[in-house]
């Protein structure tokens, strides 16, 4: 559409500095005839601390009034852990349905890896995580009895209904089906996880026959970490539930650059509520406030965004900029947040 109303929630520590890049990429990409309208919300840590609130409902009800959402990080170490994870973010991630964490990993030329690769593999390594995002061991379906006791016993219960999985699966199989190689992995625990495992496998195997071209392959989550690795290039889209999505994406952006470069998307595909764009890093309190944080995780996490409402040529353009930005690097030059935005937002001006 040719109007984009956007909410914006820096939040805390990096986040500030890295939104405020994203931004300034956003205005420079976008041709004179869209029009960009933004709406900050003050909401995190300090908010927190003031009012004792994490996400009033007004607030909630705000948000949902906007195309998309555009976050920088959640969490600070003055407030308890878990208070702003699952108060905030969780919160909104569940309240606006976003069942498709969407988590792209590209080994960019020039990027520093830890992987031994030569330059013919480097392009190879080009995936994307499809990460449940409502449900798994993240609804706070659990408890503790004898809380604080030597007797005290803990639940967590993962919770996968069959309703869940599917649309996620399907929409994997979806992402998959559109990509050159056409290959989707599902990534469980299903020789030990038996109840939520098997329910995935089959609802994988029985989607997978409405889209006879896509190649399957199943791996245990601890192999699957082996081949992040070992063989990255394997991989072209994954799907998995909440927490083993969680940890392969942190996995997957340190084999790939670093949680530096990591974007994401909370996706609601049916567009009833708002999708959040988000880089995967966190607030990073120990370099809040240098102008140390790298933005580009922020200004690719635009790019899906962008991507999302339909604006595939500028979300191109910004992923080869910020292709162009890598190549170009000297890790003996660093260069400040506001540097790294500034030239990002020259190589996209339209
Ligand atoms: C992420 C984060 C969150 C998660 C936390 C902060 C709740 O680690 O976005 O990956 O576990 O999803
Ligand atoms: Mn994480």
């Amino acid at each position: 559409s040719r109007s984009i109303n956007l909410a914006v929630v820096p939040g805390d520590g990096i986040g500030q500095e890295v939104v405020a890049q994203g931004l300034k990429v956003l205005r420079s990409v976008l041709p004179q005839d869209v029009k960009l309208e933004t709406k900050e919300y003050d909401l995190g840590a300090q908010r927190w601390h003031r009012t004792g609130e994490t996400l009033p409902d007004a607030e909630l009800e705000s948000l949902k009034g906007h195309d998309a959402i555009l976050l920088g990080a959640i969490g600070d170490p003055s407030v308890p852990s878990g208070v702003l994870e699952r108060g905030l973010l969780l919160k909104l991630r569940f309240a606006f349905d976003h069942y498709v964490n969407l988590r792209p990993s590209k080994l960019f030329p020039n990027t520093a890896t830890p992987l031994a690769v030569g330059d013919e593999q480097r392009g190879a390594i080009d995936f994307v995580v499809v990460r449940e995002g409502t449900e798994g061991p993240y609804t706070g379906n659990g408890g503790s009895l004898r809380t604080g006791t030597p007797a005290e016993v803990a639940t967590e219960v993962s919770v996968n209904t069959a309703y869940g999985v599917e649309r996620v699966v399907r929409d994997a199989y979806e992402r998959a089906n559109a990509r050159p190689r056409k290959k989707l992995t599902l990534v469980h625990k299903n020789n030990v996880l038996v109840y939520a495992g098997h329910m995935w496998k089959n609802i994988f195997d029985k989607v997978g026959q409405e889209y006879p071209d896509v190649t399957t392959d199943y791996l245990h989550v601890d192999a699957a970490t082996i081949f992040f690795v070992t063989q990255p290039e394997r991989f072209d889209v994954i799907v998995t539930d909440n927490l083993f999505g969680d940890i392969l994406t942190d996995l997957a952006a340190a084999v790939t650059g670093g949680i530096g470069l990591a974007a994401s998307g909370n996706i609601n595909p049916t567009g009833e509520f708002p999708s959040m764009f988000e880089p995967v890093h966190g607030s990073a309190p120990d370099i809040a406030g240098q102008g140390k944080a790298d933005p580009t995780a922020t200004v690719l996490s635009v790019a899906l965004l962008l991507r999302h409402l339909g604006h595939e040529t500028e979300a191109v353009r910004i992923e080869e900029a910020v292709a162009a930005d890598l190549a170009e690097r000297d890790a003996s030059v660093p260069r400040t947040t506001d540097e790294i935005g500034d030239a990002l937002a020259v190589r996209v001006a339209s």
